[in-house]
This record gives structure tokens, sequence and C-alpha cells, in this order.
């Protein structure tokens, strides 16, 4: 086809998305179906690098799905499956493996980054080895991008240097992608602490919030956000990080610019008016969200019939790839 193929994954979480996650890359990807021929991935291979509890790992990646579909994914527009459904990823990664130098795995920033919080006992090989199963995820499917945050990047490269490596070796098969780096005023805060950004692993549980939450638990969150001494509302992520989180939070949800959204608070001098239209600007956004996707989760049968059509699709190209390429290297 004339569109851009591209393909993303998103790691099955525990409980849900927050809402870094959704308005980074979630909202992008249903906006992305339209203009590309996008394949969208529940990466539950890349989620075994660290302790699983395998009941807990098959429903959190159910849970994902649904909010993905909850969120506006559409099979008819897409294509949305499961990583470990599709055997090619892991076949693929195989003989990507072994063309990647361990002292170029060894550069990755991430792996330096997460294998420091697992310990040296802690830290796997499927670890070490998780930029190269990326690779796999995004050659298999010949995407021509990659929408992922700015972290991602050197991932991108790797990928992009082990598609012109086998190309080179063998022969050209794969496509060499390029890095759609998502937007950074997408970028989402921790609420109690806007130094950092919302994440799973690094908020504390009031700086976080949670999709599928009770929704009057968000809005008490949004209510205790940190902001700062003064009263100003105005965009100015050095100087007032809290309160420039909460206008980007705000623009997002409400699909205006962040400029809109100072103007309407020209003039005042308290952040309490704010918080309140945020956080019931995102109770209205969330509930059909939670609906949606509470409704996937009633009918586990036809989600999963749903991720297992989507499976069959993704495999047409896998297959082939991974054909392509074992006749190459002369299996
Ligand atoms: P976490 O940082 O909570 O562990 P992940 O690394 O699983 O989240 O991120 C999944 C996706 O969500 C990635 O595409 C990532 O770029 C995006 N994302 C995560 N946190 C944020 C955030 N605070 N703001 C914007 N996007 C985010
Ligand atoms: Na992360």
């Amino acid at each position: 086809g004339e569109r851009p193929r591209v393909l993303s994954g998103i790691q099955p979480t525990a409980g849900s998305f927050h809402l870094g996650n959704y308005l980074g890359a979630v909202r992008q990807w249903v906006a992305l179906q339209e203009s590309c021929d996008a394949f969208y991935m529940v990466v539950d291979l890349h989620a075994i690098t660290v302790p699983q509890d395998p009941a807990a790992l098959r429903e959190s990646t159910r849970l994902a799905a649904a909010q993905l579909l909850g969120a506006g994914l559409d099979p008819a527009r897409c294509t949305l499956f499961v990583q470990s459904h599709v055997p090619e990823h892991a076949q693929l990664a195989w003989v990507l493996n072994c063309l990647t130098g361990f002292g170029e795995a060894s550069r990755m920033t991430q792996f330096k980054d997460k294998s420091a919080k697992q310990g040296a006992e802690g830290t796997t090989v499927g670890l070490f080895t998780y930029p190269v199963l990326q690779a796999a995820d995004i050659l298999v499917y010949h995407a021509d991008q990659v929408p992922v945050g700015e972290d991602q990047r050197q991932h991108v490269e790797l990928t992009r240097d082990l598609a012109e490596r086998f190309n080179g070796r063998y022969g050209p098969t794969f496509t060499v992608p390029g890095a759609y780096i998502l937007k950074d005023a997408a970028r989402i805060y921790d609420l109690q602490d806007p130094s950092v950004k919302m994440s799973k692993s690094a908020s504390s549980p009031k700086g976080i919030v949670w999709l599928m939450d009770e929704p009057a638990a968000s809005a008490k969150k949004f209510r205790s956000a940190v902001t700062d001494t003064g009263g100003e509302i105005r965009w100015d992520p050095e100087a007032k990080p809290g309160v420039s989180n909460l206008l980007a939070i705000h623009a997002a949800l409400s699909g205006v610019t962040v400029a809109d959204v100072e103007a309407k608070y020209a003039g005042q001098s308290m952040y309490g008016p704010l918080k309140t239209e945020l956080a019931e600007l995102f109770a209205e956004w969330v509930a059909p969200f939670r609906a949606r996707t509470l409704e996937f989760l009633a009918d586990t049968a036809e989600l999963d019939r749903l991720l297992a059509a989507g499976a069959a699709k993704a495999r047409e190209t896998a297959a082939a790839t991974l054909a392509e390429v074992y006749d190459r290297v002369g299996f």
C-alpha cells in the first residue's frame, strides 16, 4: 500500500495504563491508524524480562488490549495483536542476536538504567537482549516508521544498524525504519513531583493517574497536584513545572492549545479553579473510555477472538519475512 507502515508496542501493565501512557502514546496511535498501515501490539515477551506472575500477566495483557480498543483502536483500521501470539518475533530475534555485538548491546542506556534497578542477580539475559527483540518486532513487519518516545531513539538506531548489517551481509531484505519521535508536548509529569515524568515505576501513588481508577480518586489527585507558591497560570516549564503540566494535560484533554487555556485563566490568582476544571475534564473524558474498556473485558471470548484475528493478520507478514530471512541465512 501507499500508506507508511508503522509499528508500536506497549507493555501490559497491572491495574491499567496511566495518563502519561495515554497522552504520550496510545492517543497518537489512535490518530495514526487513519493515516498509516499501523501494527500495534501488547509486548508480553518484553514484559517477562523482569519477573511476572503468570495469572497476573495474562490478565494485564487482556486489560492492555481492552484499553487500546477502549481508547479507539479499531481492528478494522489497524492490526492489533499480542506479541507472543506471533512466534516470528522471537525467531527473528535469535537471528538478530547473532548479528549484534556484545559491546554494541552493552551500550544501550535503557539496559544500564533497568539493570541497575534489578541488581546484578536480578538482571536477566532477556533484559540485555531486549533491544534486539525490539528490532525484530520492527523489522519483521518492514515498518517504515516507529512511533516512540525520545527514550527509545537509541533502540531505533540499533534497529537501523541491524537492518543495514543484515542487508549488507545477506542481500536486501529489511526496510530500514525511521524513528517517528512522538511530540514532546505529550510528555506528562508526576502530579506530586513535576520534575519527573509520570511513570508506573517511579511515581508516588498520588502523583500518577491510572485510567481505570474510580474517577473520584483521580479527581482528588488533580485537586491536590503540586504547583507553586505564586498564583499565576502561565506556561513556564522551568519556573512553573507543576502548573505547566496541568496546562498541558488540560490542553490535551480538551483539544485546545496551551495558549487558549492560559488565556482563559488570564488575570486569575489561584490554582483551584484550574485544578477543578481539569478534574472535571478528565472525569468526562475517562468515563466513556472506562465503559468501553470494561465492555471489552466483560466478554473475554470475544476479546480473545479479536486478538487471535489480529495475530493471524500480523503473521501473514511476519511469516513471509522470516521465511525470506531463514532462506538468506542458509536454513
Ligand atoms: P512507564 O514509564 O510508566 O514505565 P512505559 O515505559 O511502559 O511507561 O511507556 C509506555 C508508553 O507510554 C511509551 O510509549 C512511553 O513513551 C509512553 N509514556 C510513558 N510515560 C509517559 C509520560 N509520563 N508522558 C508521556 N508519555 C509517556
Ligand atoms: Na519507561
